[in-house]
């Protein structure tokens, strides 16, 4: 991935849903939310307000998320409520759960050159010079992209990685909607749907002999070695992994390559150069960004396609920008990068049209980024959210703009269960340089604005809870050849557990075993990495052709499931065209993206969880469904309440996110 490391902070120079959202907060006093100033104040408001809509709650251990009382698992994510499964461990509802079908074990055979990441690598050569290692790109739509600058027409529009397949649209239908048809609560909903439900859904516990996940005997209970859980060296910075998130052109790009230059991680050298080589383009507007869009192509269009890695050190963290591209065409590439994010910073352009655009899409008829983007971090599971109101300067750092924003925004940030507690609203200016690493100096904002910048309130942010306790799980985001080695290095998050020099790894889905050799943090040697650090491990002993972008790493005697058939609890989103049985998709998981057919959709769900309509003929906005999918390749992947990392997915056509769920189910696993 993209390292871009100098010596460290040295110099500061000069230089709906949406439109009806989520009733539940339809209540919502809308006066008392996202007020940065005032968190405690903003946390007791919303508590007031929650409690009058949601008289009592229980919160997902695993999503956080707030259930009704009512709901033995969560309605987000589907993982159990804690006192439910110790009483069906204690055997107290065994009965209730007996029902369980067993499940076809398929044959599972390693899958080769699957989807690749589109994470791009830099790296700082020795003089401070950043040096592309590797870029690849998942897609290519260069027709659909408005260039920047005229001629820019003729950039050959190449596809750098195949295996990434062009979107396959929904099949499309005269089908006439029935509202009757729709789900809701229905009267057929009997006690046997729940129970049926219910012992589905234990049966991923790993409670029931005939479920699939233990065809093989449960393997022994994991022990962790003491050096895994051993405290991390008291001088090092914890690592924070920070996704930069938004719609096109808000100034992602831009805000983080300011942000390196202001802590001294772009040489003067390598600033002038691209100043000088942007303005000769006509791009002068871009030279903060060229830091981080390295390609020709990139540069020539005005567009990150990829995601761009780069460091950089705050008081606190040692953080890991992952700045993401905005362009509709790219949220594949987006995914693939900013699903290993700890928390996100939402980049909103607020410029009159752009804030807009970023909402509703251009012409205001479909859905901007802003939202897809902040929908999807949410489905990967980041509750902190910094909104970073970009471009003030291009609305006199006024402060109705910024509340206008905010309200909208907030409206609907909130239908995707974010909370407001966990939102802090940033007005700032990229290019002039306003509230990014120390108080705006301009008086049109300091008039009105007495909050963080970015950088405190990044350091603001909580480190979420890592689990090293668990199994290694290192899902794979991309192969690169180490420039000091020249071998092949995976990088990626270590998602759970830990490894040191000298650890035996499965290589999945190939099933070799490697030793790790050596380990990069931020482009130095470590000993050690654990849950939470993003690294580059050399493997031994592995052919480095079997090291692919979308496999993962693990413990040898605790692999994940390389499967290619699985139940989803997902929610769709606002869509156009109805999913139908045999409805194509693009599955997303992690790294990877394949194209899957939709072959059942077992029930809608209703708010509460619980089945109402089984075997509906399609779903529609909005509606919770269980639904089975059989994807063209095997890809890694656990259930969500066993791994979060490798649990979530996302369905795509024609170029939009259709539904985010997890998986509830494998079906013809194989455990290797
Ligand atoms: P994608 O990665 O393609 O989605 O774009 P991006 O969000 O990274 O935007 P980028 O940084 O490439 O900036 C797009 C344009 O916005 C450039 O012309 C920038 O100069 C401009 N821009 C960025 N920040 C600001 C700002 O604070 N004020 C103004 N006026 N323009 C800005
Ligand atoms: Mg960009």
């Amino acid at each position: 991935m993209p390292r871009k490391v100098v010596s460290g902070p040295d110099y500061d120079d000069e230089y709906d849903e949406y439109d009806d959202y989520d009733e539940d907060y339809d209540e919502y006093d809308e006066t008392g939310y996202g007020n940065t100033q005032h968190p405690a104040k903003e946390e007791k408001e919303s508590l007031k307000n929650s409690s009058n809509t949601v008289p009592v709650h229980w919160t997902c251990s695993m999503c956080t998320f707030s259930n009704h009382e009512s709901m033995m698992y969560c309605e987000m994510c589907g993982v159990f409520r804690e006192s439910f499964v110790k009483s069906a461990k204690d055997g107290s509802i065994k009965d209730a759960v007996s029902a369980v079908s067993s499940e076809l074990k398929t044959s599972a055979t390693s899958k080769n050159g699957s989807a690749k990441t589109s994470v791009k690598t830099l790296a700082l050569d020795f003089d401070g010079g950043a040096e592309r290692k590797h870029a690849s790109t998942s897609r290519d739509k260069a027709d659909s992209i408005q260039l920047a600058s005229s001629g820019s027409t003729s950039v050959t529009a190449k596809k750098k990685t195949p295996v990434l397949s062009e979107e396959i649209p929904v099949e499309r239908t005269n089908f006439q909607l029935k509202a009757d048809e729709s789900g809701g609560a229905s009267s057929t909903s009997t006690n046997d749907d729940v129970t049926q439900k219910l012992s589905s859904d234990i049966s991923q516990l790993c409670l029931e002999k005939n479920n699939v996940n233990v065809t093989k005997p449960c393997p022994p209970e994991y022990k962790p070695e003491a050096w895994m859980l051993a405290d991390q060296e008291p001088e090092v910075l914890s690592q924070l992994n920070l996704a930069i998130v938004g719609h096109v052109d808000s100034g992602k790009s831009t805000l983080s390559g300011r942000l390196l230059h202001l802590l001294g991680r772009i040489s003067r050298k390598d600033m002038h150069k691209n100043e000088k080589e942007s303005k000769e383009k006509g791009k002068g507007s871009f030279a903060f960004a060229w830091a981080m869009d390295e390609s020709t192509e990139e540069r020539e269009r005005g567009v990150t396609m990829t995601v761009a890695v780069a460091y950089l050190e705050t008081k606190k963290y040692r953080v890991v920008l992952l700045d993401s591209p905005g362009h509709k065409d790219f949220v594949p590439n987006m995914i693939s990068g900013a699903t290993q994010a700890d928390a996100a910073i939402l980049v909103v352009d607020a410029s009159t049209g752009s804030f807009e655009a970023g909402m509703d899409g251009e012409g205001g008829k479909s859905v901007g980024q802003t939202k897809e983007h902040a929908q999807l971090i949410r489905s990967f599971g980041v509750e902190q959210l910094l909104v970073a109101v970009n471009k003030m300067d291009a609305v006199g750092y006024s402060k109705e703009r910024f509340e206008f924003i905010k309200l909208q925004l907030g409206n609907f940030l909130r239908s995707c269960n974010f909370k407001d507690s966990a939102i802090t609203w940033i007005p700032l200016s990229a290019v002039e340089n306003q509230n990014l690493i120390k108080p705006p100096s301009d008086a049109r904002l300091t008039s009105w604005y007495q909050g963080l910048c970015l950088l405190d309130a990044v350091d603001s942010l909580k480190l979420p809870s890592r689990d090293v306790s668990k199994p290694l799980i290192l899902p794979i985001c991309d192969v690169i050849k180490s420039q000091s080695t020249g071998q092949l290095a995976a990088f990626g998050k270590l998602e759970t557990g830990a490894i040191r020099n000298g650890s035996k790894v499965l290589v999945l889905p190939c099933g070799q075993e490697a030793t790790v050799k050596s380990i990069e943090r931020d482009s130095n040697p470590c000993n050690i990495a654990r849950a939470g650090d993003n690294v580059a491990v050399n493997l031994q002993g592995i052919d480095g052709s079997q090291l692919i972008p979308g496999g993962v790493l693990c413990h040898p005697g605790f692999p994940v499931a390389v499967a290619n058939q699985m139940e989803l609890k997902i929610l769709v989103l606002d869509i156009t065209i109805p999913i139908l049985v045999g409805s194509q998709v693009e599955f997303h998981i992690h790294h990877v993206k394949e194209p899957a057919r939709i072959v059942k959709i077992i029930t809608l769900l209703d708010k509460t969880g619980k089945p109402t309509k089984s075997a509906p003929r399609f779903l529609k906005s909005k509606q919770n469904a269980v639904v089975q999918v059989a994807l063209d390749g095997e890809v890694c992947v656990q259930e969500f309440s066993k791994s979060r990392a490798l649990g979530r997915a996302y369905l795509r056509s024609s170029g939009r996110t259709i539904a985010v769920g997890v998986v509830s189910r494998i079906i013809g696993q194989d455990q290797n």
